[in-house]
């Protein structure tokens, strides 16, 4: 999403302007193109030469700057920006853009843009609870304003509350969110995530190599895109997906089974990217298998085909499944693809370096109930996320309109 986006950010005068090179920093890793715009209180708190080296562009400290020899700074960066993102946001400025006062470059360039503007404000907390500071904020607000809440801890001013600089990754996931397409809002969207365990003993276990990755992707970028988002995820060591997403974490394929039977009835649509157990130990022992053989053998016996049971219930609901495999790709997902009444299928080669399993990147294949075949390059998770939910989006369209017309 901030891939090659214009991004201009405004650093305003407080203890966190330091935070901002930090923040600069996470943008030119997503590769957007950053562009600094420093008040003349921020530059006592960090100096413009920090962020020109970590940006790579000019940084505007004069409001008479001219950005192009013929074109007026202020106007040209307004223009160009496709999200302002004012860190860290004072008082000062707050007031300022929500009266109206354009008196240097930062709010002149606020005042001439209409790109979105995010503010993540940072300050004392009886600053942040002042009465006027909050009015301010509403009427921002209510302008189509963003804002970042900020943080509870002690401050920099050794007072204990409200006025920490929000943490800069959800500042990303927010930018991400207000550039985001809303074009799955109504949609309730069930993701599986993650593998599943069946226990042998109270200490042992049976699992897989997922990690999670590819279905907490596909929940973020679906919240992104405006759907309401069920996650239900087996034990991962990821941290819980920011935002607005219910979670609910499973174990084992049964525990999974009920979860995903109590909550797909209202969901729209069903993406399946857990790796399930297809088998479990027959009888789990109470107590800890002792080492007294040496050769064991465990009698193991099918667990559900959860998506293959939702298939038979599917109903209007658009279902997209996952295949991880190692060869015969192709036959190998079509199979499933018929079996489970699914409307695509993404199959991943786990075999290849940087596709499948615990990776940060995918390279897939998506199968299609007319045999047509959407082959992929390498990307991020998060990009093939993007595809799978473009083709899902183009589905639920064309059953609009279906109903529609009928
Ligand atoms: O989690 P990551 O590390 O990011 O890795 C991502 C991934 C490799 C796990 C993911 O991309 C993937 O391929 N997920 C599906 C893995 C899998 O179980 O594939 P399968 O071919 O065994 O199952 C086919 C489909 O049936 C899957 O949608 C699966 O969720 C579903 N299934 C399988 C068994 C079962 N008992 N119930 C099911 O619902």
């Amino acid at each position: 999403m901030l891939k090659g986006r214009e991004v201009v950010l405004g650093v305003t005068g407080g203890i966190a302007a330091y935070k901002a090179a930090e923040f600069v920093r996470l943008l030119v890793k997503q590769e957007a193109r950053v562009h600094v715009v420093m008040t003349k209180n921020a530059r006592e708190f960090i100096n413009p030469l920090t962020f020109h080296t970590l940006s790579g562009n000019p940084v505007t400290i004069d409001p008479f700057a001219l950005i192009e020899e013929e074109k007026i700074g202020h106007i040209a960066l307004a223009d160009l920006a496709e999200l302002i993102v004012i860190l860290p946001a004072t008082a000062n400025i707050i007031g300022k853009i929500a009266n109206g006062i354009a008196d240097d470059f930062l709010s002149t360039m606020v005042m001439a843009s209409k790109a979105p503007v995010l503010f993540a404000p940072s300050m004392n907390v009886n600053m942040w609870e002042n009465r006027v500071l909050q009015k301010n904020i509403q009427t921002l607000v209510e302008g189509g304003y963003h804002f970042m809440e900020p943080g509870e801890g002690e401050l920099a001013c050794h007072w204990y509350g409200k006025g920490r600089l929000a943490d800069l990754n959800d500042v990303l996931e927010r930018m991400e969110d207000i550039l985001s397409p809303k074009d799955l809002t109504g949609e309730r969207i069930l993701v599986t995530a993650g593998p599943t365990r069946e226990s042998i003993d109270p200490v042992r276990f049976i699992t897989n190599h997922s990690s999670g990755k590819m279905g907490y992707a596909l929940a973020r970028v679906a919240r992104r895109r405006g759907a309401e988002v069920v996650l239900v995820a087996g034990p991962t060591s990821l941290s819980s997906p920011r935002g607005d997403i219910v979670c609910i974490p499973v174990n084992t394929a049964e525990e999974m089974m009920e979860a995903v039977f109590a909550n797909f009835q209202d969901c729209s649509v069903v993406i399946k990217a857990a790796a399930v157990s297809d088998y479990r130990p027959k009888e789990v022992s109470p107590t800890k298998l002792k080492k007294t053989t040496p050769c064991v053998s465990l009698e193991m016996e099918r667990t559900k085909d959860i998506l293959g049971e939702i298939g038979k219930k599917k109903g209007k609901r658009i279902l997209v499944g996952f295949a991880a495999e190692t060869d015969d790709l192709i036959a190998n997902a079509g199979k499933k693809l018929k079996e489970k009444n699914l409307d695509l299928i993404v199959v991943n080669d786990v075999t290849k370096p940087g596709a499948g399993f615990g990776s940060e990147t995918n390279q897939v294949k998506i199968l299609y109930p007319s045999g047509d075949i959407r082959d992929l390059p390498l990307m991020s998770k998060e990009e093939v996320s993007q595809f799978i939910l473009d083709e899902v989006a183009g589905l639920l369209k064309r059953k609009s309109k279906i109903k529609l017309a009928t």
